[in-house]
């Protein structure tokens, strides 16, 4: 199993924090947000990571990062020349990946303690992770009915489902003959949901629900809760 962090974008939901760095270098509360996803891909065993990043800041990574030998793992970098969204970040993962399993995680996701699922054995092509959210319209949202997922929305206006597909996925290789089929969104961007969508429409495509604390970090306000999670979790950690 490879692993693979998408940390490119322009993060500009995140204003003037953003016009210098990249968003995944910047704290939550005692760590680059990077490291999250780094630990992610950690606890479930996963030494050889691929950083997806923009080219404004590789050098940023190369510095903090380096080979990995610090965190027990190898990294590799690719770069993404423009933020033209997720799914064609995942695509500079091709060669890299070439046959093998891989989990791939958005570098802004912050998921606390081990993600135990992500060891248990890919059945289908793709399997999503899901967590219920009280603001639905901000995420790739899923319908489940008897235990099959129906539906998957990119950020749905009628909401009738508040399980949040989060920004950790697991694939086969066959992922990048699909993002070569995706077409741009209205947004101009190749959307990781049109991705899961063709897995959905073929009948190849499981979920989890998973139990551990998680936010998307990318706005001013989630950023901030971020760090008070952390700061939560740390000192829980510390004394338990
Ligand atoms: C992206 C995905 C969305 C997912 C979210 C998780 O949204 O498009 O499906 O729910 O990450 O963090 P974005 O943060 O790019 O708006």
């Amino acid at each position: 199993m490879k692993g693979i962090i998408l940390a490119g974008g322009t993060g500009t939901r995140l204003k003037a924090l953003t016009k210098v760095t990249n968003k995944h270098l910047l704290p939550i509360y005692d760590k680059p947000m990077i490291y999250f996803p780094i630990n992610t891909l950690k606890s479930a065993a996963i030494d050889s990571i691929l950083v997806v990043t923009d080219k404004r800041r590789t050098s940023d990574f190369l510095l903090l990062l380096g080979s990995g030998s610090d965190f027990d793992v190898r990294f590799t970098y690719a770069l993404q020349e423009s933020a033209k969204g997720i799914a064609d970040a995942l695509s500079k993962a091709k060669d890299f990946v070439y046959i093998d399993d891989m989990t791939v995680v958005l570098g802004d996701n912050i998921i606390f303690g081990n993600v135990k699922e992500l060891r248990e054995p890919l059945r289908k092509s793709c399997r999503i992770f899901l967590k219920k959210v009280e603001d639905p319209e901000r995420f790739g949202i899923a319908y489940i009915e008897n235990g099959r997922i129906t539906k998957i929305v990119e950020k749905p206006k009628k909401i009738t489902s508040n399980l949040a597909i989060i920004g950790l996925y697991q694939y086969k290789s066959n992922v990048f003959d699909i993002i070569n089929k995706v077409q741009p969104s209205k947004r101009g961007e190749m959307e990781i949901t049109d991705v899961n969508k063709y897995f959905l429409d073929n009948d190849d495509i499981e979920y989890r629900i998973i139990d551990n604390e998680w936010i998307d970090a990318g706005t001013i306000e989630s950023l901030f809760t971020a760090s008070e999670m952390e700061k939560t979790f740390v000192s829980k950690v510390k004394y338990s």
